[in-house]
C-alpha cells in the first residue's frame, strides 16, 4: 500500500485500499500523468507513452497528460497555473528537482518538487494518500524565492485525466430555497464550467465535481474530487480531442489577482479525490467516513429548536422563554435564539453591526433567557451575522470604510446590507472582540453563523475573494481555542456555505432555508452525495409550509428532518397536545437512533416499485434504521421491494415494523428484500433493526 516509487525513480503509484494513481517525470523534467482507476499491482509495469505529436497544428504539450499543466509555451489547454514575474514575463517553465514522502498513523504523503528554469519560483505538488479511505487529497504550494513580487493570475489546486469521453458529469444548480438540485449531464466536445463568484460558495453550484460511466449506487466506473473551499471557485470539465477527459478544480480566477511578495507562499486549497468502481455509493461512503475521522468535530449533534420560523424579527424574553420551556418539554437539548436580539434590528432594516442586547425586548439583559434556558437544562445558542452591517447602523456611521466598496460608487446593498472588508486588520479584530465578549459574558453553547448576501464592489484589492473566507476561517478557528466547547453553525442565507473547506471549521450546516420535508427529500438525497449526514441541520416546521404552502402530516416531517441533525423550527406554543406527544414520542425515538443516523453507514435504497417510494438505510455495527417515504399514492398503488445493502449474509436481523417483529437472514432482506406497503399520500414509516448476537 502506499507510494512505489520505480527503480528509475521516474514512475511514482500511488496506491490505496483498491485504487492506484500513477505519474511519472520524463527526461525533459515534465510530470506526465499516467494512469488513475483501480488498483495496479506493480509500479514497474508502468511505462510512460513516447511523446507523440498529431501534427504540427497539435503540439506535445497539447496532447500529453500533464499532471500540472502551467500557462506557458506550446500549450493551449486549461493550466492550472499562471504566474507574472516582474519582468512582464507570463509563462512559466518548470524542472522537476526531487520529491519527498512524509507518513503519518493512517496516511503517507508525497511532495514533488518543482522549480522555475529562470526565476527564484517553486511549485510544490502534494499528493496525500489515505488508502483505508480510498481517498487521496491533492495540493499546490507556490513560492516565490526571487527579489520581488509575483502575481498569481490563476492557481487551480489540481488536474486529473479520465480515459474516457462521453462520462456524465453531476453537481448541483441551486438558489436560496432550492439548494442541492441534482443535475446530471453528458460531457461531450467543449468545456463545461461551474463556479462561484459571489464569495459564498454553495447556493448555485457546489465546488465538487463527479464524474461517472453511467454508474448506478453500486455499480460502474466514478471518478469524483471536493475542493476544500468555502469562496469562489471554478471547476473546468473538457472532453478534448484527444480521446479523454480532464477536469480541474482550484481558486476562481476572476477578478481574482493574487501577489506573493518575496519569501511569500501560498498553498492552494486541496481537492479531496478518489475513484470507485462499484458506483455511486463507495464515493459517499469514502467520503462520508473521512469527514467524520478525519475533518469534523467529533460527538453527536445535539437536538436544536430555533425560533426564527416562529417569532422572524419580533423576539422578546418573555415569549423566548415560553417557546424553550416548551421545546424542553418537547425534548430538545439546545435552544438558539435566532435574528432580532441586537441593536434596533427589528426588521432587516437595521442592527446589524450593533452588536449589544436591546433592552426593550431583553429589559432584565440576555441573562434571563440564557438562565432560564439553562434551568431547563438545555443548551443555548445565538444567532449572528458578523460579516454584514447595515447603513442604518452605529457601526457604518462610525466606520463607513469598513465595507468593500469603491470610493467613486454608490455602494450597493442587497438585504439592506453590506459587506465589510474582514481582510482589514481592525475589522477582523472587531469581529473576534464582538463574539469574544459575547461569549465571555453569557453561557453560550451555539453560535449560528449566518452571511445573508453576496460580496460585491471588492475595491482595488483583487485578492479578497480568497482573502476573506480565510479571514473568516481564522477567527472561528481563534474563537474554538479561546472557548473550545462552543459548536458552531455555518449558515449563509440558508445552505450557502457547505463545502469540505468549511466542514473542518464549522460543527453544524444548515442544508437550506426551504424546510419543506418533501422538498428536502431531493435536498438532502443529493446533499448526502457528497457530505456526511451529521453536517445536515434538518427542521421540522409548521404547515402550510411558508414557501412551498404545501401541509405534511407532522410525522412525515419528523421522519424528513430526522433523516440529518434534527432540529425543530415551529411555534411551537401553538401545539395541540396530540402535537407536543407526538413531538415528544419522534425526538426520543430520534434520539435512540442518533448515533446510527449521525455516525452510521448511508445507503440511497434502489426503489424497484413504480411508485415513487424514496427509502433509505442507515446501519452502524449490529444496528440498523430504514426510513420509507411515499409522497403520493399513484393509480393502482402498489407497494415495493426495500432490498437492504451492508448487511451479513448469514447474520440473522430483527426488524421493529408496525405489523411486529420480523426476523430474517442479511441474505434474504438483501436480495430478496421486504415488501413494503405505505397508502396516501404523505405516508412514511421509520423501522430500526438489529443482528443478533
Ligand atoms: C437567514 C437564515 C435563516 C434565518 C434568517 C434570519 O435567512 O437562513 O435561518 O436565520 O437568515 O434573518
Amino acid at each position: 500500500m502506499g507510494i512505489a516509487v520505480s527503480t528509475k525513480n521516474d514512475v511514482f503509484l500511488l496506491n490505496t485500499k483498491s485504487t492506484s494513481y500513477g505519474f511519472g517525470i520524463d527526461d525533459r523534467g515534465l510530470v506526465r500523468h499516467v494512469y488513475w482507476g483501480r488498483k495496479l499491482q506493480c509500479v514497474e509495469e508502468l511505462e510512460l507513452p513516447e511523446f507523440t505529436e498529431v501534427s504540427t497544428n497539435d503540439p506535445v504539450f497539447q496532447i500529453t497528460p500533464e499532471e500540472f499543466p502551467v500557462h506557458g509555451g506550446l500549450r493551449y489547454k486549461e493550466h492550472c497555473l499562471k504566474a507574472i514575474f516582474a519582468d512582464g514575463t507570463r509563462e512559466i517553465v518548470y524542472q522537476y528537482c526531487g520529491y519527498d514522502v512524509e507518513k503519518g498513523e493512517d496516511w503517507e504523503e508525497l511532495i514533488l518538487h518543482l522549480r522555475d528554469d529562470h526565476y527564484e519560483f517553486f511549485v510544490d505538488l502534494h499528493y496525500k494518500l489515505y488508502p483505508e479511505y480510498d481517498l487521496m487529497e491533492r495540493s499546490v504550494e507556490v513560492r516565490n524565492q526571487t527579489e520581488a513580487p509575483i502575481q498569481i493570475e490563476k492557481l487551480h489546486s489540481a488536474q486529473f485525466h479520465i480515459p474516457y469521453e462521453n462520462l456524465n458529469f453531476s453537481n448541483v444548480h441551486g438558489h436560496w430555497g432550492a439548494e442541492h438540485q441534482r443535475f446530471v449531464q453528458k460531457v461531450s466536445y467543449g468545456k463545461i464550467v461551474i463556479e462561484n463568484r459571489r464569495g459564498i460558495s454553495s447556493h448555485n453550484h457546489n465546488p465538487y465535481f463527479v464524474l461517472d460511466r453511467d454508474a448506478t449506487e453500486t455499480e460502474g466506473e466514478v471518478y469524483f474530487g471536493a475542493l476544500r473551499i468555502t469562496g469562489n471557485f471554478s471547476g473546468v470539465v473538457e472532453q478534448t480531442a484527444y480521446g479523454e477527459t480532464l477536469v480541474q478544480m482550484g481558486l476562481n480566477d476572476h477578478d481574482c489577482l493574487l501577489e506573493l511578495q518575496p519569501g511569500e507562499s501560498l498553498t492552494a486549497p486541496a481537492i479531496l479525490c478518489g475513484y470507485s468502481s462499484s458506483g455511486f455509493e463507495t464515493m459517499s461512503h469514502n467520503l462520508h467516513r473521512f469527514a467524520l475521522d478525519h475533518i469534523m468535530r467529533k460527538g453527536l449533534r445535539p437536538v436544536l429548536y430555533n425560533s426564527w420560523e416562529a417569532t422572524e424579527f419580533h423576539v422578546n424574553s418573555r415569549d423566548q422563554i415560553k417557546l424553550a420551556q416548551k421545546a424542553s418539554e418537547l425534548g430538545a437539548e439546545l435552544f438558539v435564539l435566532d435574528d432580532g436580539w441586537f441593536g434596533e434590528r427589528h426588521s432587516i432594516q437595521n442592527g446589524l453591526g450593533d452588536w449589544y442586547v436591546n433592552e426593550g425586548k431583553f429589559p432584565n439583559g440576555l441573562e434571563e433567557l440564557v438562565d432560564a434556558v439553562k434551568g431547563l437544562g438545555m443548551m443555548f445558542g445565538i444567532w449572528v451575522e458578523p460579516e454584514m452591517v447595515n447603513p442604518k447602523a452605529q457601526l457604518y456611521q462610525q466606520h463607513p470604510d469598513w465595507i468593500y466598496h469603491y470610493e467613486t460608487r454608490v455602494s450597493d446593498t442587497s438585504r439592506i446590507q453590506y459587506v465589510l472588508n474582514v481582510t482589514k486588520p481592525e475589522v477582523r479584530d472587531f469581529i473576534y472582540q464582538m463574539l469574544d465578549n459575547l461569549l465571555t459574558r453569557y453561557d453560550i453553547d451555539y453560535i449560528k453563523w449566518d452571511a445573508n448576501r453576496p460580496i460585491s464592489q471588492t475595491g482595488p484589492q483583487r485578492d479578497i475573494w480568497y482573502k476573506h473566507i480565510q479571514t473568516v476561517y481564522q477567527i472561528v478557528t481563534d474563537l474554538k481555542k479561546k472557548h473550545p466547547n462552543v459548536l458552531f453553525e455555518a449558515c449563509a442565507s440558508g445552505g450557502g456555505r457547505i463545502d469540505y473547506g468549511i466542514l473542518g471549521i464549522f460543527d453544524d450546516f444548515w442544508t437550506s432555508d426551504n424546510t419543506d420535508a418533501y422538498d428536502r427529500l431531493f435536498i438532502q438525497d443529493a446533499y448526502s452525495r457528497i457530505y456526511p449526514i451529521k453536517g445536515m441541520r434538518a427542521w421540522v416546521t409548521d404547515c402550510p409550509n411558508f414557501l412551498s404552502g404545501r401541509v405534511i402530516p407532522l410525522t412525515f416531517r419528523y421522519h424528513s428532518a430526522m433523516m440529518g441533525s434534527l432540529g425543530v423550527g415551529c411555534n411551537i406554543l401553538k401545539f395541540t397536545q396530540e402535537e407536543v406527544e407526538l413531538s415528544q414520542r419522534m425526538i426520543q425515538q430520534y434520539k435512540e437512533i442518533r448515533p446510527i443516523i449521525q455516525e452510521g453507514t448511508f445507503y440511497r435504497l434502489e426503489n424497484p416499485s413504480p411508485n415513487d417510494y424514496f427509502l433509505y438505510e442507515y446501519l452502524k455495527e449490529d444496528q440498523g434504521v430504514i426510513f420509507v417515504f411515499l409522497p403520493q399514492s399513484k393509480v393502482g398503488h402498489r407497494g415495493t421491494t426495500v432490498r437492504l445493502r451492508g448487511l451479513e449474509e448469514q447474520g440473522r436481523y430483527t426488524l421493529h415494523t408496525s405489523k411486529g417483529d420480523v426476523t430474517k437472514s442479511g441474505s434474504y432482506l438483501m436480495y430478496h428484500g421486504l415488501e413494503v406497503k405505505l397508502s396516501g399520500d404523505y405516508a412514511s414509516a421509520v423501522v430500526r433493526f438489529e443482528k443478533e448476537p
